[in-house]
């Protein structure tokens, strides 16, 4: 478990956000203790197989985001930052988006509920991308994060203005709530399934690297 997720949680949160909280909260636990963006001691390798796992769900995510957005709440996707820091590296990617998001097609986007659910793990994330951040800048000073940097910088409020505008979004409507705990666990968990497979060894003539 790592020192970030230690804190004690702030359990002011109220419906829905608390609802969401509880329902991503094994998935949150999964990628702390699986994956190395939770662990200390991120070497370049694992943090560039890291970026693009990120890459293989989150491009996707974001365009429907924006696509459905309709005005609900303000998001730039990070996108182009994520691409440019994997280039950078020296990496390959391939980046397929298409409308129904890569690998979380079961959310619709379209509908109130799904979109709120996702926008809620792309903002939270943006508070775990704070201690990514820190420890990048100490442990990996050379590496290219202009995306961990990005979702860093101003995290805390646009996550105050996030829980703000999510609480008033939702009318009390427990289908909506369904529908956005639906989308955050499809979004998370893609995300899990591809930041551990980043991790796994690569086996190469019988060679584990
Ligand atoms: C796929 C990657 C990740 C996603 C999608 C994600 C998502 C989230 C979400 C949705 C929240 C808000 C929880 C709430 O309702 O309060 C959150 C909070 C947080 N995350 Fe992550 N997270 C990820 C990875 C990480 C990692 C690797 C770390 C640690 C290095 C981390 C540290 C934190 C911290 C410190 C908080 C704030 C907890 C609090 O203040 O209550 N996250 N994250």
């Amino acid at each position: 478990m790592v020192d970030g997720r230690n804190h004690p949680r702030s359990d002011r949160a109220t419906e829905p956000l608390g609802a969401l909280r509880r329902a991503v909260d094994d998935l949150h636990q999964a990628v702390d203790e699986r994956s190395s963006l939770g662990t200390a001691g991120l070497d370049v390798h694992r943090y560039g197989s890291s970026l693009v796992a990120l890459a293989r769900v989150l491009p996707g995510v974001e365009q429907a985001l924006v696509r459905y957005g309709d005005g609900r709440f303000p998001f730039v996707p990070l996108t182009p930052l994520l691409v440019a820091d994997v280039r950078s590296l020296g990496l390959d990617i391939d980046l397929e988006i298409d409308d129904s998001a890569r690998s979380t097609e079961s959310v619709g986007y379209d509908d109130g509920g799904s979109w709120w659910g996702a926008m809620y793990v792309m903002q939270g994330s943006r508070l775990g991308s704070t201690v990514i951040a820190e420890r990048l800048a100490v442990d990996l000073p050379d590496v290219p994060r202009s995306y961990f940097d990005a979702a860093a910088t101003d995290a805390r409020p646009a996550w105050a203005a996030f829980r703000v505008a999510a609480r008033a979004a939702f009318d009390g409507g427990q289908a909506d709530l369904d529908r956005a705990v639906h989308s955050a666990r499809a979004v998370f968990d893609a995300l899990l399934v591809e930041l551990v497979r980043a991790d796994e060894p690569v086996v190469r003539e019988g060679v584990a690297t």
